[in-house]
Formats: structure tokens, sequence, C-alpha cells
């Protein structure tokens, strides 16, 4: 039987324009159409483990105002389970997105409710709990600890890089960074961020003994280190449009292949072949890609 997803995690709402090359400091730049949907790094992943096939449940608040969109209809327009979630006085976690030509962004994330949270909610057996930094640490750790007590697997994806509470880590059975992420949490900068061998260091120093330990590296794949050895998945080539949300759309897609019981190998190139496809589409939980997608991207 298949792990339940439980997604502990933002939900925003992405305030976006596109515009031809991101403004510097000073600027004021012409954009196209304002955008409003749904994002946020939780809301995401729960969107991307869905529409992959998994069972999900959304644990996270939203608020009473949310800038003409309605972020809980949206997610259960998806299928994600929302009654795990809280609604709180006041605003909505929001994100200014810009996205230029190439399909690269910036990003402001203003955390409203997220921020406001105070409670994770009940622990579950039989799942695998996902979550991200946009809400407050020390609820994730908690939240962690209770499932890890009740036997669930945790999934851990330490975006955006903050301070994390002590035992974090060590409460996660897998850690998922990306390059910068990993430099933050490993203590090194390294001198040539594109250097595999330094980045393979790095990571080979912040992986916990027991945990698998995946480096997301753009539009170069994944790197994954665990008990049983070392994986390197090579990304597939896409024609980048708006790489907003592709790390979610990797973390999502990723857990929902691990929670139906796939090995790690095949839960990577499932998750690559998820984030490609994402790239080429706008938006954040708007871009992912449903399970026939993923596995026709996989057969072709
Ligand atoms: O990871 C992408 C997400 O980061 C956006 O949807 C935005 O809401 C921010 O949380
Ligand atoms: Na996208």
């Amino acid at each position: 039987k298949p792990e339940n997803v439980v997604v502990l995690g933002s939900i925003n709402v992405d305030i976006g324009a596109r515009v031809n090359a991101l403004p510097r400091a000073g600027e004021t730049v012409a954009g196209g159409e304002l955008s409003v949907r749904l994002g946020g790094k939780g809301a995401n992943q729960a969107v991307a483990a869905a529409r992959a096939g998994a069972t999900v449940a959304m644990r996270g608040a939203v608020g009473t105002e949310s800038f003409g969109l309605d972020p809980v209809a949206a997610l259960e327009g998806y299928g994600v389970d929302m009654t795990g979630v809280a609604t709180l006085a006041g605003a909505s976690g929001a994100a200014l997105i810009t996205v230029d030509a190439q399909g690269e962004n910036t990003i402001v994330v203003s955390p409203g409710a997220n921020g406001r949270m105070a409670a994770a909610g009940p622990s579950c057996a039989g799942a695998l709990l996902l979550a991200q930094l946009e809400l407050p640490p020390e609820l994730v750790r908690d939240a962690f600890r209770a499932h890890k007590a009740a036997g669930a697997r945790t999934v851990l994806n330490a975006a955006p890089a903050v301070d994390p509470p002590e035992d974090l880590f060590a409460l996660t059975d897998i850690l998922i960074v990306n390059e910068t992420e990993l430099a933050r949490y490993a203590g090194a900068e390294p001198a040539d961020p594109a250097d595999e061998d330094e980045i393979e260091r790095a990571a080979r120093g912040l992986r916990r003994p027991g945990q698998t330990l995946i480096v997301t590296l753009g539009a170069r794949g994944a790197l994954a280190l665990a008990e049983a050895g070392r994986l390197r998945v090579p990304a597939r080539p896409a024609e980048a449009r708006d790489t907003t949300g592709a790390g979610d759309c990797f973390c999502g897609a990723l857990a929902a292949r691990l929670a139906e019981g796939a090995p790690l190998d095949v839960a990577l190139e499932f998750a690559a072949a998820a984030a490609a496809i994402s790239v080429t589409r706008d938006g954040a939980a708007s871009g992912m890609p449903d399970r026939a997608e993923i596995d026709g991207a996989l057969a072709g």
C-alpha cells in the first residue's frame, strides 16, 4: 500500500510579471501582464505530488486576505486534502516574482500567514512527510520529531537557506538541497560552483549516517548520496520558459514516487523528468506535469 504524502509547508499567492531583463537596484523596467497564481514551496510540492499520482494532504495556513485568489480552492482543485490547513486573520503569504526572457527569476517572499502558523497538526503513521523551510523552522522540527516517533518517513527540502534549528537535519531521512543551500549548510563556499568534486565533498560532509542526501544541480541534474552509494542523474534537455517552482516539482514528484515504494534511482529519474517539463510552462503550481506526461517523457 502506498504511503500517503503529507506536505507541511507554505501556501503563497504568486504575483508576477515577465520582463526582458531583471531590474537592477534603482531601475524601473516595463513588464508584461500581471499574473496572480497559486505558489509557495509547500503548495507547489503538494500539487506536483498530487499530479504525479500521490494521495496528498496538506498542513499549513492561509490568511483571510489572498489578493483575489482562493488558494484553498485552488489546491482542492488539484485533489489535495486541505482539511488540515488553518485560516488565520490577515494576509496570506505572497511572493513578488519577475521572470526574464531566459526563464530566470527573482522572488521576494512575504510570509504572511505562513509565518504566523503555530501548530503543525497531528502526526500520522504510514505517511511520507515532506516539508520545506518557508514555515517557522522550529515548527517543522517539532513535526518531524512527532512524525518519526509515529513511524513516518521524513523528507526535507531545506529551502530557502535559513539557520536550521538544532536536530532538524538529524530527524530528516531524505534531505534535498540545491548548490547554494548546500554551500550554506555545509559551511563551505565552493571556490568553483560548477566543480562537482567540490560539491560532492561538501555533500559528504553534510550527510548524516543513514541519511539520503540529494543535491539538485539545476540544468545539470542531481547528485544523490545514500547508504547504498552514490547516484548521478543527468538533467533532461528542456527549453526553459519559467523555472519558478522547478525545484518544487522535483521534490513533489520524487516524494510521490518514493511513497509508491519505488527505489531511489527510479524516483530520481522520474523527478528529473517532471522538473524538465515544468520549466517549459508558466508559473509554479500551474506548471506541474501529470503522471501520464512524466511517464511519456521517460518512455520517449
Ligand atoms: O519555489 C518557488 C516558490 O517560492 C514560489 O511559488 C514562491 O511562492 C516562493 O515561495
Ligand atoms: Na514553471
